[in-house]
């Protein structure tokens, strides 16, 4: 049940805590008014869908004395008053989420915009678009889909059941025995298809990284004649592609005929239970047709229910990687002095510098130079040899590290900008 959220997520191993998530949702300051209109329009639907087949099953048992056009009349509009009030439900809450995802996703794009260039390096790019767009998303969908549908799902499995155990109890047993059985066998398979679809968008994902790194690195790959490994390197990609595509054929041609088949035998043998308790005169016809419709009821409730946790597991990280990012220390703006720099000289002295990620190997060591203004000064070396690093520097996009003359050049950096 992907309902409506394509998206990738990955999962990893953190719990789901209904207090962080909580904490995440309250920072987007969310329209409360909204997600309680939603959740009770749902409910109110539920009840209606547990009400028209028991309204329904009096119309049917009094057909042989005839057709009780009120009765009709009133079955047809509960119908139509339910489909109405559960749109409007839905309505409600996803107007609801697209304001939790918009606040969301704006907070996270303005802690980004003022983070230090050096959370750039260590976060791919692609990782923190994942953030905006995906996790977000799921965070979203928790809220304003699972949550909601969890709870008007289990409000109509307990009332249909409830409904049903007052009509005629074997029937009951039956039904409440045989749709979990299906739902348990239907598990597996949906879960399954649920991986291939992984796999293919982590393969695609894998394919579309490649293909963009080469394009994108094309003099390179041509000056050093790597045409040969390029071609090798994506090949492997699309044939990983095929293989999972194959799966996917496979998985899809055959899933419909056998969820079919085991939907129909259960129908089936429902109906031909219910037949021969009518047949032997213990049930009444319209309790079957009834048990017929809270079939549905049931059918279209239990697969809800049953992936709540899944649908938690998959927030649980998302809900993570937001918190982390939003806690992430932005740049200090307030920070320094503003300087008038016409005319002045730049002086750098003793200047040491390692990467966060590698801070055993220093790129710049003891690097001083002065520049008068409208001096022309050229900055020689090998590629990796440190040349855009001291213009990083001189931008402070880092600060100097390491050595005795941190302080020193700190200030003379400092007092020259
Ligand atoms: N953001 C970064 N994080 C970690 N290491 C980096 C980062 N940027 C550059 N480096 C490393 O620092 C070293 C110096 O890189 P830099 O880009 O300053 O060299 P360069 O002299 O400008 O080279 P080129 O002539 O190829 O432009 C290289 O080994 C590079 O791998
Ligand atoms: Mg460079």
């Amino acid at each position: 049940m992907e309902s409506g959220f394509n998206g990738s997520v990955r999962k990893d191993q953190t719990k789901f805590s209904i207090g962080q998530f909580m904490k995440l949702i309250k920072t987007t300051q969310p329209k409360y008014l909204l997600l309680a209109m939603g959740v009770l329009l749902l409910v109110v639907s539920s009840g209606v869908q547990i009400y028209v087949p028991k309204l329904a099953s009096s119309l049917v048992n009094h057909f042989s004395k005839g057709i009780d056009y009120g009765l009709l009349g009133k079955v047809f509009a509960l119908f139509v008053i339910s489909a109405i009030v559960s749109a409007i439900g839905g309505t409600v809450l996803g107007i609801f989420g697209e304001n939790v995802i918009q606040n969301l996703r704006k907070s996270l794009w303005q802690k980004l915009t003022t983070l230090k260039v050096s959370y750039f390096d260590t976060v791919k790019a692609g990782e923190i678009s994942s953030r905006l767009v995906n996790d977000t998303a799921q965070v979203k969908q928790l809220l304003a889909v699972t949550f909601p549908q969890t709870l008007a799902s289990i409000i109509t499995v307990i009332g249909t059941v409830y409904m049903m155990f007052k009509m005629d109890w074997h029937m009951t047993v039956a039904m409440v025995v045989a749709v979990p059985i299906v739902v348990i066998l239907m598990m597996p398979i949906m879960a399954f298809g649920t991986k291939i679809g992984h796999i293919r968008q982590e393969a695609m994902a894998q394919f579309n990284g490649i293909s963009s790194e080469t394009l994108s690195e094309i003099r390179l790959v041509k000056t050093s004649n790597a045409e040969k490994q390029a071609q090798v390197r994506a090949n492997n990609e699309i044939n990983k592609l095929f293989k999972v595509g194959k799966k996917e054929a496979v998985f899809d041609a055959t899933m419909q005929p056998i969820m079919m088949m085991v939907f129909m035998s259960m129908v089936f043998g429902l109906l031909a239970y219910g037949m021969h308790r009518i047949a032997i005169g213990e049930m009444q016809i319209g309790i079957l047709m009834s048990f017929l419709m809270y079939l549905f009821n049931l059918i279209g409730a239990v697969p809800v229910i049953a992936t709540l946790f899944s649908e938690m597991a998959k927030a649980a990280g998302s809900t993570r990687r937001v918190q982390e990012l939003l806690a992430e220390k932005p740049e200090d703006f307030t920070k320094g002095i503003e300087l008038d720099l016409a005319g002045k000289t730049l002086s750098v002295e003793h200047v040491d510098f390692a990467y966060e990620d590698a801070p055993d190997d220093p790129i710049l060591k003891d690097v001083s130079f002065t520049a008068k203004p409208n001096e022309v000064i050229a900055f020689a070396g090998p590629s990796g040899g440190g040349k855009s690093t001291i213009f990083s520097l001189l931008e402070r996009f880092y600060a100097p590290t390491s050595g005795s003359h941190i302080s020193h050049v700190l200030n003379i950096v400092h007092s020259n900008f």
